[in-house]
């Protein structure tokens, strides 16, 4: 019943449980980050875009947690295309690390630049700054414009994922490629109220959070849910101690398309 994680090719696998960082700053970000240690979570997710790298990385520093046990992903604007070492090199820094686990385009840049930034955001890993790289928000189509062109798969897609989004096709596509899914928002695409949720829950003596949570899992699809509430950000990695039957696992499926 283990959490577990997936493997990257040239990088440490990846947790399939994170912690998501977006809309926290300042002390509130670092606070949260050193809970989420605390917790047990052993992989951060941030962006440039967040604007609180700095506060992620001396959180990390300050836990106490060797660097190498936690997998770190950020993510590069696609208005940054043509200025990546940049980026990576002020994220690096802010951060306070060597190389970051995993780095990612974090939405597609405006046509003809999706390419060229991907062949940057490939010379970085290959200079050992990143050890794996990817994209966010990209459909598959995107996808494939980028493995012709380069013969380089993204080691992941994060896109918005939750048991209203489920789309096995969308799964098995990024599966066909090689591609780990990794899901956002896990918690704002879901009702926590459903009755379904409520019901699975209530048989496991769990929140109906965690049941999302746990369905990203056995679904093996990384999932990185975000919190401030500190009796929330430990709950929310709580999700070791029961496991989903298949008749639950496919009713929580079902929920595809509810609004
Ligand atoms: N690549 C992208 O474009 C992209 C876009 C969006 C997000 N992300 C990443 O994905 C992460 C997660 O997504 P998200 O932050 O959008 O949303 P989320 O994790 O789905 O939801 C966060 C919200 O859920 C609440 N919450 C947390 N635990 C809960 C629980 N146990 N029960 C009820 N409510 C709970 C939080 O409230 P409190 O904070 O008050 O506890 C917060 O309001 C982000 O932080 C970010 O790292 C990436």
């Amino acid at each position: 019943m283990a959490i577990g994680s997936v493997p990257l090719s040239g990088a440490p696998a990846m947790p399939l449980l994170g912690f998501g960082t977006w809309q926290l700053r300042g002390r509130a970000a670092y606070e949260a980050v050193r809970e989420a240690l605390e917790a047990g979570y052993r992989h951060l997710d941030t962006a440039t875009m967040y604007g609180n790298e700095a506060e992620v990385g001396r959180a990390l520093r300050d836990s106490g947690v060797p660097r190498e046990e936690v997998f770190l992903t950020t993510k590069i604007p696609a208005e940054r295309a043509g200025r990546e070492r940049a980026t990576l090199d002020a994220s690096r820094a802010a951060l306070g690390v060597d190389a970051v686990d995993l780095w990612l385009i974090h939405w597609p840049p405006r046509r003809g630049r999706s390419v060229p930034m991907w062949r940057a955001l490939l010379a970085e890993r290959d200079a050992g700054r990143a050890r794996a790289v990817g994209v966010s928000n990209y459909s598959i189509d995107e996808i494939d414009e980028l493995i012709a062109a380069t013969d380089e798969t993204p080691a992941v897609n994060q896109i918005r994922w939750g048991p209203r989004l489920y789309d096995p096709k969308v799964v098995a596509g990024h599966r066909e490629r090689g591609v780990v899914v990794e899901g956002y928002s896990p918690f704002k695409t879901t009702n926590l109220h459903d009755p379904v949720l409520a019901r699975i829950a209530s048989a496991h003596g769990v929140d109906p959070a965690r049941v999302v949570l746990r369905w990203h899992v056995q679904h093996e699809i990384v999932v990185i849910p975000k919190s401030s509430t500190p009796e929330r950000i430990v709950t929310n990695c709580r999700i070791d101690g029961f496991q989903l039957t298949g008749e639950e696992m496919q009713a929580v499926d079902s929920l595809a398309g509810r609004h």
